[in-house]
């Protein structure tokens, strides 16, 4: 049996396929390769996917309806769907919202009819695990954010399609009993990282002496969560599907790692780590951010398992050793 992986070029997608092929599982991965930020980053991690045994991969764009429907009849053998493909950043929702439209809502549908067609079948499908995002939470006030807390009041565009998303799942839960679990991660860091994160700016502008943008004066918290944590999540969520008992087979979790931290603080382990000072350039508060992400794990810690084990002092290191031999600096 196979593992439809969507987004299997990016930055999670090729974690947890990697994970998937480590453990002898034939993963079927599709990824757009757009230009949102630089190819060739993507096709060095899907050089690494096809190094390994048991990997495919296709160059489809999810909103490509008849590309995805096709996916059915050329891989029958795909039981189970990772759906991670999506224009992920919020702050690039503000200049190009159809993007998110495109990729967030019109190719979580297209997912959603492969995994109905696919549910149909005698054999079935065993599960559709798809990212959800801690975005979904807004300006929500009550700490930390429990996946049971009111998300529809989201403060991003980026938000709103992931929240949307969610919605969108559980009609085909409660009409076609496609089982289905969101996972809702909370800022993700990690070797092979993404260029418009944190991490990856802070890093390169610290290592070329730039200055870094530091939005509200620094006054922010994040929940990081380290790549390996979050693939030992995605992988539990796999092999534990969501039954039917008293409603439609869905459940949504959270993935951090349930210890935020102050931006001055994060910003002083990535100086340590870089050996060299940051010149801060200090901004106000930025359209669509929120001040603080905090994740309840409580639920995903007793249905998935979820136990996070890496502090920042631990994770930062890593994606900076990771950073300078990929950058040969
Ligand atoms: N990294 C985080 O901190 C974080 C936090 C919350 C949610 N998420 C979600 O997790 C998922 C993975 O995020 P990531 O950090 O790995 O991002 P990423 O951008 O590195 O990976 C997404 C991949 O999807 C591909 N893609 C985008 N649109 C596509 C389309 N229409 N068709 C096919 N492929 C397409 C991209 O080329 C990219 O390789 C996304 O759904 C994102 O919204 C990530």
């Amino acid at each position: 049996m196979a593992i439809l992986v969507t987004g299997a070029a990016g930055f999670i997608g090729m974690h947890a396929a990697h994970a998937l092929l480590a453990r002898g599982e034939e993963v079927i991965g599709v990824d757009s390769l757009n230009d949102y930020y630089d190819p060739a980053l993507k096709q060095a991690r899907l050089a690494r996917l096809q190094a390994a045994s048991g990997f495919t991969f296709l160059p489809i764009d999810i909103a490509n309806r008849d590309a995805v429907a096709g996916l059915a009849a050329r891989f029958p053998t795909i039981d189970r769907i990772l759906h991670l493909a999506a224009q992920a950043g919020v702050r690039y929702s503000l200049e190009n919202p159809f993007a998110y439209v495109d990729s967030n809502l019109v190719g979580q549908v297209t997912i959603m009819e492969l995994a109905r067609r696919l549910a149909a079948r005698p054999d079935g499908l065993r599960g559709l695990v798809y990212a959800s995002s801690s975005s979904v939470y807004g300006a929500n006030r009550d700490l930390p954010y429990a996946v049971e807390q009111a998300t529809d009041s989201p403060v991003s565009f980026y938000g709103a399609t992931k929240k949307a998303g969610e919605i969108l799942v559980q009609s085909y839960a409660h009409l076609y009993g496609v089982p289905a679990t969101g996972l809702r991660f909370f800022t993700v860091y990690g070797p092979w990282g993404r260029p418009d994160m944190s991490p990856w700016l802070f890093t390169s502008a610290i290592i070329e002496g730039r200055p870094i943008k530091v939005f509200n004066n620094g006054r922010m918290k994040r929940d990081f969560t380290y790549i390996d944590d979050i693939v030992a999540g995605v992988l539990a969520a796999l092999d534990h599907p969501p039954a039917a008992d008293d409603g439609p087979p869905h459940r949504v979790y959270n993935l951090g790692n349930h210890r935020p931290v102050n931006l001055l603080d994060y910003i002083a382990v990535i100086e340590r780590a870089c050996q060299k000072k940051a010149v801060l350039d200090l901004h106000p508060m930025q359209p669509g951010d929120v001040l603080e992400t905090y994740a309840d794990i409580d639920a995903s810690a007793r249905d998935l398992g979820f136990a996070p084990t890496t502090a920042i002092e631990e994770g930062i290191p890593r994606f900076v050793d990771w950073y300078k031999s990929y950058f040969n600096v």
